[in-house]
């Protein structure tokens, strides 16, 4: 069996954009609730398996200057770079398992469209949520869209977790407030539908109870 290392490497190696279930020509969704922030434009923002998506591109035409893509395939991140051409110098990228991700900056909002729901071991969840901690800064976002309750149990041949409202809340909620839930129907290249939601935090604010001195 392939590790999933191989697993990526080979889906971007032999599908084109347009062969992949997940692919869009504009991330509306993520753009919609990205630009409700307004952050500002030297905003710190990190797509996580980020693969060779546009949201990249939109956020690039929005002005943002300071943006990393996190993918485990470094043909994913081949591809984005070859079509960026100049535009790629806005980007780091960084080619890793985003379970084994060591942030090395605070970012100020994380993206994730349909990698988190691959981790399907509460021990990756959880790991996945302690890196989201630690990469976040004071304010920072998390929008993040999986396969619903309703959507397919499979994602590239692979096994996924579905999730809803409540399972999503429950996994950020030590330290992120939920903002906000979508649900989107993703009509696929091969006219199949795939039921998603994606659902926005804010980390909690920090209030201390005043003392008494
Ligand atoms: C279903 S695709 C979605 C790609 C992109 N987010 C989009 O919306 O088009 C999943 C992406 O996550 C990446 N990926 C899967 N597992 C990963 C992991 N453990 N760490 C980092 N990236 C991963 C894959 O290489 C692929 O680019």
């Amino acid at each position: 069996m392939m590790d999933k290392k191989e697993h990526w490497e080979n889906v971007f190696a032999t599908k084109t954009e347009k062969e992949v279930s997940w692919y869009q020509e504009y991330p509306q969704t993520s753009v919609d609730f990205f630009k409700t922030l307004q952050l500002p434009l030297d905003s710190e923002i990190i797509d996580v398996g980020g693969g060779d998506s546009y949201f990249i591109d939109a956020l690039l035409a929005l002005g943002y200057t300071n943006l990393t893509l996190l993918d485990i395939s470094g043909n994913a991140i081949a591809r984005i770079k070859k079509r960026l051409g100049d535009k790629a110098k806005f980007v780091t990228f960084i080619e890793s398992d985003i379970l084994d991700f060591n942030p090395a900056k605070k970012y100020l909002f994380w993206h994730d469209r349909a990698c988190f729901h691959f981790l399907t071991e509460t021990v990756q969840i959880e790991k996945y949520a302690d890196i989201v901690d630690k990469a976040l800064d004071k304010g920072g976002r998390i929008f993040i869209g999986a396969f619903s309750t309703e959507g397919p149990k499979k994602c590239s041949g692979l096994d996924i977790k579905q999730y809803s409202m409540e399972s999503l809340r429950f996994v950020f909620e030590k330290e992120f407030q939920l903002e906000g839930c979508f649900i989107e129907n993703h009509k696929t290249p091969f006219d199949t539908v795939q039921n998603f939601i994606f659902c926005g935090f804010e980390r909690k604010k920090i209030t201390k109870e005043p003392t008494l001195k």
